[in-house]
């Protein structure tokens, strides 16, 4: 099939390129020119997992066309996908300017029927008001006979397993009252529902709250988790034994309730407080949602706590190793992670911070250029040289196992601040270190 997607951002390029991949022929619109030419030279703006290379092959066999041209992108594909960002506003709500902008560019160039997919996180609702600029567009350019559908198509993209994601989708969701279009998303989506029928096809404002039901659930999980973590530490409890208790519940299950020092990316924050806007919008309070992101924010100051309860005169001039800046593991996307929040607490606090991160160098170069109390290491190991304490932010996979000789010999202070439980604390101390971890006894 011809299909077309316009934002060729996280979500946009890894739709097109695997569904180029899956043999669809994907033309990709985008306004940034320079990021439109580092496509084509085969220069990939983010650090997924497997994505350069189905980039480059379905580009070489054509299967990928990219353009700034909206007009080109329009005529491409009967199917055209809005993958634009969503970018929450001053108040938290979603700010749907570029979707509503590529809805008018569609309905400017159209000339045959199209179906619209809003790919993007959007608030309930948004389908619709996607239906009236475009029928507004139409009108307004005497086009008015002109049909086409709006489709409701969430993602459900996990950064640093996107592609995989992407092939092998849990669900594939899918908000139509037109048959003619959930035909053709059912063909589009053919080659990623074999063997089980993954397609599940609903009403359109069902399937935008899907959306946001899914990412709030799961940071509901891992903020009740850290609530109990809160409550196991104060108790004299171990939260690791409370969550392998409680996971073998197959009701609760084992994903997604590892506490830790708090929840970032671009997602969850941004959707659980768009969906307590929304709620507001209509009169409703969601006091769940809100404690949720309340517990989070607070989390985020768990390890500083614990810093300001070891260093009891102050961190003043003291220095930080601290390992892990990207939000998780696997990504280079420093968007809202706890790292973030607590080196800016330990600067106001007159401390310094040597970083390490294995991706997310660039990016925190890029954030914090010029910032006098940040250097950002090598290695690991290179982040604790002079350092005073270690403070762990993220559970790269390359931290699961370090030489505890080492960090004792080179820190000043012997103590771990580890923000996601990656030690058994019996192991550390008998190198002679103290250990806080979220949620057990230090
Ligand atoms: C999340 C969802 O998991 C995806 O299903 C969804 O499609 C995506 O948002 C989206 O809306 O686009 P993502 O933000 O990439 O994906 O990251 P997650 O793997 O969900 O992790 C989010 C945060 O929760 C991380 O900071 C992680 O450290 C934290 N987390 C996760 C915990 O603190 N505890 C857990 O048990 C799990």
């Amino acid at each position: 099939m011809k299909v077309t997607v316009f934002g060729i951002g996280y979500v946009g390029l890894v739709q097109a390129a695997v569904l180029a991949d899956a043999g669809h022929s994907v033309c990709c619109v985008d306004i940034d020119e320079s990021k439109i030419d580092a496509l084509k030279q085969g220069v990939i703006p983010i650090f997924e997992p497997g994505l350069a290379a189905i980039v480059k092959e379905n580009y070489q066999a054509g299967r990928l066309v990219f353009t700034t041209d909206p007009e080109q992108g329009v005529d491409f594909g009967e199917l055209q996908f809005i993958a634009v960002g969503t970018p929450p506003d001053e108040d938290g709500s979603a700010d749907l300017q570029y979707v509503l902008a590529v809805a008018e560019t569609i309905a400017l160039h159209m000339k045959s029927h199209k179906i619209i997919i809003d790919k993007s996180t959007v608030p309930v609702g948004t389908a619709d008001r996607v239906a009236e600029k475009i029928k507004a567009t139409l009108i307004q350019g005497n086009k008015a006979a002109l049909e086409f559908d709006v489709v409701s198509n969430p993602e459900f993209l996990k950064e640093g397993a996107a592609v995989n994601d992407c092939k092998k989708p849990d669900r594939i969701i899918i908000g139509t009252d037109s048959s003619h279009a959930e035909n053709a998303m059912r063909e589009l989506y053919a080659p990623f529902n074999r063997n089980r029928d993954r397609i599940i096809v609903m009403d359109v404002r069902s399937a935008e709250l899907t959306k946001y039901a899914a990412n709030c659930m799961l940071a509901t999980k891992i903020s009740f988790m850290n609530e109990m973590s809160n409550l196991a530490e104060k108790l004299g409890a171990d939260i690791e034994m409370v969550r392998q208790g409680i996971g073998a519940d197959e009701r609760i299950g084992y994903h997604f309730i590892y506490p830790g020092c708090g929840y970032g990316g671009s997602c969850f924050p941004k959707d659980v407080q768009a969906l307590v806007r929304t709620a507001n919008s209509i009169g409703y309070e969601a006091q769940i949602l809100k404690s949720v992101e309340a517990v989070n924010a607070a989390q985020k100051y768990k390890i500083i706590e614990y810093i300001n309860h070891y260093f009891k005169d102050g961190v003043q001039g003291k220095t930080f190793a601290l390992w892990g800046l990207a939000f998780k593991p696997n990504t280079d996307d420093m968007r809202e992670a706890p790292s973030r929040v607590i080196m800016e607490a330990l600067w106001e606090m007159g401390a310094r911070v040597h970083a390490f991160d294995p991706e997310a160098m660039e990016e925190a170069q890029r954030i914090y250029q010029g910032r006098e109390h940040l250097s950002l290491m090598g290695t690991k190991e290179a982040a604790l040289k002079q350092a005073d304490a270690l403070i762990i932010c993220t559970e790269w996979q390359n931290f699961r196992a370090p030489d505890f000789e080492v960090i004792k010999q080179q820190l000043k202070y012997p103590v771990i601040f580890d923000g996601r439980n990656l030690y058994q604390p019996k192991t550390v101390e008998k190198y002679g270190l103290d250990y806080f971890s979220i949620g057990r006894q230090s």
